[in-house]
Parts: C-alpha cells; sequence; structure tokens
C-alpha cells in the first residue's frame, strides 16, 4: 500500500461509544458523550476516559471522583448525539431525554436505567495529557439488562446494537451483528 503521512492525527476507529453520567455533592449532574475512553487493566477491571478540561462533566468527576459508563443501543443515537453537543452547564439532560438516573450499589455513582449495559466507575488516577485529562477508573459493579444476555451468559449483539464512532468522518456508525469468528479461532492458520 502506497501511505502518505498525514501528520500526527487522532486516527483511530471505530471508536466505541458511551453516555458518561455523573453527579456531584451538590446534585449538580450530567451525561456527556464519550468516545476516548477503553478498558486499560483486567484485574482490577479499569477503564479510562478521556475528558477535555472545559466539559461541566469534567468539573463534576474531578471532585465526585466516581461516574457511571453506560452504552447506548442503536435506538439511543439521538440521545448519544443530543448529550454530545449540550452541556450540562445549561440543561439537565436526564429530563430533556426522558432518562431515569439510578445510583450503583457500590459508590452510588449515577447510573442510566434505561441503557441496557451500565459500569459503576471510581476514579484511581487522573492523568494530566493537555486538552483532555484521562480520568483511570475501577469498574466496582457491571449492571446487565437480562434481555441482552442468552442462558449461557453470552452477550446478544443484535440486542445490545452498540454505536461506533467514525472520528474522521465525523460519522456514527452500527451493525455489528456479523461474526468474524472467536478469540483465538485463527492462533494456528499461518503457521
Ligand atoms: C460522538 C461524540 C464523542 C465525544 N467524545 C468525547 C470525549 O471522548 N471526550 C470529551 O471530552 N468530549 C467528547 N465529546 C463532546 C462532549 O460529549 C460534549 O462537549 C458534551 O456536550 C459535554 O457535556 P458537559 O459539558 O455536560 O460535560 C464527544 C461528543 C460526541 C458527539
Amino acid at each position: 500500500m502506497a501511505k502518505t503521512d498525514i501528520g500526527p492525527q487522532t486516527v483511530l476507529y471505530p471508536l466505541p461509544t458511551a453516555l458518561v453520567s455523573c453527579e456531584d455533592v451538590a446534585g449538580r449532574r450530567s451525561i456527556i458523550t464519550i468516545s476516548w475512553t477503553g478498558i486499560c487493566c483486567s484485574t482490577p477491571p479499569m477503564l479510562c476516559i478521556g475528558v477535555r478540561k472545559s466539559r461541566f462533566s469534567h468539573f463534576i468527576i474531578s471532585s465526585s471522583r466516581k461516574f457511571g459508563l453506560n452504552l447506548p443501543t442503536e435506538d439511543q443515537v439521538q440521545i448519544m448525539d443530543f448529550c454530545g453537543n449540550n452541556s450540562g452547564r445549561d440543561i439537565d439532560k436526564f429530563s430533556e431525554c426522558h432518562l431515569t438516573p439510578v445510583s450503583g450499589s457500590k459508590s452510588g455513582a449515577l447510573l442510566i436505567a434505561e441503557c441496557p449495559v451500565s459500569l459503576e466507575c471510581e476514579v484511581r488516577h487522573i492523568l494530566e495529557l493537555g486538552s483532555h485529562d484521562l480520568f483511570v477508573a475501577e469498574i466496582t459493579a457491571t449492571y446487565i439488562d437480562e434481555s441482552v444476555v442468552d442462558g449461557g451468559g453470552k452477550y446478544i449483539m443484535e440486542k445490545l446494537k452498540p454505536i461506533a464512532y467514525m472520528t474522521k468522518s465525523r460519522e456514527y456508525r452500527g451493525g455489528f451483528s456479523k461474526s468474524l469468528g472467536r478469540y483465538g479461532e485463527y492462533k494456528d492458520h499461518f503457521k
């Protein structure tokens, strides 16, 4: 392939989309759409989110040191885009989007009832990177709606319907039901 260097750019795709819910002791709350996120440790289970310093949610999470990371389905794409283009400084996104706030059982972190998967997270490290700070958080509980898991405990992708974000085209993509194989299926393929 004849590739051209286009300079340092944040090209990585597809990115997940998550709705991060948070609340501080004064009851200020928000939901921020986050694509700069990933699992970063297995034991203890940890994830990280990159949050721009100017976000209202940055202010809340910096003091509360806890949040919920909720996974939206394709049917919630409007909510996901809305929460990513409006600040909790100006509106209450829970009431605007008709979402139900619930408290996690471990730290009381705010979660969104309507998302099929919610991870309760407690911040362990904050790394200042530049425009964004990286919040590295331990996943202290995982809440999954029964309807998205089959009898054997496997996630049903057709029900989870995750939304991917394509950074450069700024487009949302869905349709992840096509399986390309299982972990380790090709480990001897080229031997
Ligand atoms: C698809 C998508 C992904 C986004 N990812 C991030 C992200 O990873 N980090 C971030 O700081 N902002 C991200 N944003 C922007 C915030 O969600 C947006 O500025 C939001 O309005 C902030 O809300 P708040 O001020 O209530 O915290 C994203 C927006 C969209 C639409």
